[in-house]
């Protein structure tokens, strides 16, 4: 998506790690009009896929899944970060964050995850694809069906984009890092 792509590449910066900071747009400071076509092209792309919930998980995932929902008019759920003592009547998966180094456990209510839901999830970046993982397990435990998957940003030099369709998931990447090195932001001509 072009306008995304001339953004991260005005005001993205990179950190070593390959990591690539977008909080002045995405996930700090965020550009609601931006948000807003970017969600236009996630219905564009799923369009046809039946969808009855979108899902996300916290905390950057949030604003684009409700863009997403709001324009389908559909709820929009998030997994929380959540401690064991809050746990009734939830569905719990653990999720480890590569770039953090750490691992979360992620949970949602089984009010608002059930089976026969047809769910697209959106998120803001797929790295790993671990929280991606984290999510097909929720789905899964609610006997919901998983019908696609929303990001933001691909990172393709990380192996969760690759782990996600070799599932048959239908994953959408609004656009794709080819690299980070050298501190120099790659994007992929898609
Ligand atoms: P995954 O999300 O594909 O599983 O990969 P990974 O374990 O590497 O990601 C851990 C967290 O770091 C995720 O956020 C993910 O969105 C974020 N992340 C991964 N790569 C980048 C990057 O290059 N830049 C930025 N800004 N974030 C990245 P999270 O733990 O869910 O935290 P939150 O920010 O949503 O609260």
């Amino acid at each position: 998506m072009k306008a995304l792509k001339d953004r991260i590449l005005k005001d993205g910066r990179c950190f070593p790690g390959g990591i690539l900071k977008v909080d002045n747009f995405i996930n700090h400071q965020m550009d609601p009009i931006l948000m807003k076509s970017m969600a236009v092209e996630f219905v564009r792309r799923f369009a046809g896929t039946k969808i009855n919930k979108i899902l996300t998980v916290e905390a950057s995932g949030i604003a684009p899944a409700i863009m997403v929902g709001y324009l389908l008019e559909l709820p929009v759920v998030f997994a929380k970060k959540c401690k064991p003592s809050t746990m009734e009547n939830m569905l719990v998966t653990e999720v480890f964050s590569f770039t953090k180094n750490q691992t979360y456990t992620i949970c949602v209510s089984k009010d608002y995850l059930q089976s026969g839901d047809k769910v697209l999830f959106i998120d803001d970046f797929l790295a790993n694809g671990n929280a991606g993982k984290g999510m097909i397990d929720l789905v899964k435990q609610a006997d919901a069906e998983l019908v696609g998957m929303g990001f933001l940003i691909e990172k393709d030099f990380q192996k969760g984009g690759e782990m996600l369709r070799q599932t048959g998931i239908h994953v959408e990447s609004l656009a794709v890092i080819e690299s980070l090195d050298n501190c120099e932001i790659k994007l992929k001509d898609i």
